[in-house]
């Protein structure tokens, strides 16, 4: 049997292919109606989209296209940290509720996709860690071993729709090269806390040497 091959009809309209919708992030294929409902239902629902369209002082740490990464901390601006409180709204849907005094006291490396919050790397300074083992979504912390770190992760978090693209790695990446002046911390004294399955997922493709 032939396999079906989606169809574009051009009339003449300037739009056509795929897009990503400026107002929530979602990339979609203008004009194939299953994904144009899909946008619509997402965009419609999709009310919690941080929007961040640049502060004159804003801490870019990369450029590209129309996406950047910059750094927010809990002491920055009223206007920024209203910012950072809403995304660690968006964070806590994913990954449940986290102590606001805490959370304002880590830094936090944010990527922005057509000025869309998409992805978020809270981090802090910690200088012990301990190894663990993941089996079955139960983590078990081996103390025996402290080992000496410079970075704690706290928290990753990318947009469902933005997943699997490189933006968490990249994002830690930016947080090894930026976090400590004059020196890009190597990814053994990079720490996580008591991660996710997507966590450990992520930690061991991204730590495996
Ligand atoms: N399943 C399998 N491998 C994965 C997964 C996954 N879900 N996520 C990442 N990887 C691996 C892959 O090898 C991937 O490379 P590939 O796509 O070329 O195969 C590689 O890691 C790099 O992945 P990224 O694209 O950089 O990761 P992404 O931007 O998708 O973000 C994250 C990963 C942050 C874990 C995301 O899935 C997420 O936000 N999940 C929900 C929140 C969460 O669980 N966060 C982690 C909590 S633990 C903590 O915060 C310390």
């Amino acid at each position: 049997k032939q396999k079906q091959k989606q169809l574009f009809l051009d009339l003449g309209q300037t739009d056509l292919g795929q897009r990503t919708c400026k107002k929530c992030g979602f990339l979609y294929i203008n004009g194939v109606e299953a994904d144009d409902k899909e946008h619509t239902r997402f965009c419609k629902g999709n009310k919690a989209n941080v929007h961040i369209s640049g502060w004159n002082d804003e801490r870019v740490h990369m450029k590209k296209g129309s996406s950047r990464i910059l750094e927010v901390r809990g002491n920055d601006a009223a206007s920024h940290v209203k910012k950072l409180l809403q995304i660690k709204r968006m964070i806590e849907d994913a990954l449940g509720f986290i102590e606001e005094e805490e959370f304002l006291e880590r830094n936090h490396y944010i990527y922005l996709e057509n000025d869309i919050v998409v992805g978020c790397a809270c981090v802090e300074s910690v200088n012990t860690a301990y190894p663990f083992s993941y089996d079955n979504e139960i983590v078990a912390i081996d103390k025996s071993k402290p080992m000496d770190v410079h970075v704690g992760i706290s928290h990753i978090w990318v947009h469902s729709n933005s997943r699997r693209k490189g933006i968490a790695k990249l994002l830690l990446n930016i947080v090894r090269q930026k976090f400590m002046y004059g020196m890009t911390i190597s990814l053994a004294h990079c720490a996580f806390s008591q991660p996710t399955k997507d966590g450990v997922l992520f930690g061991q493709n991204y730590c495996a040497p």
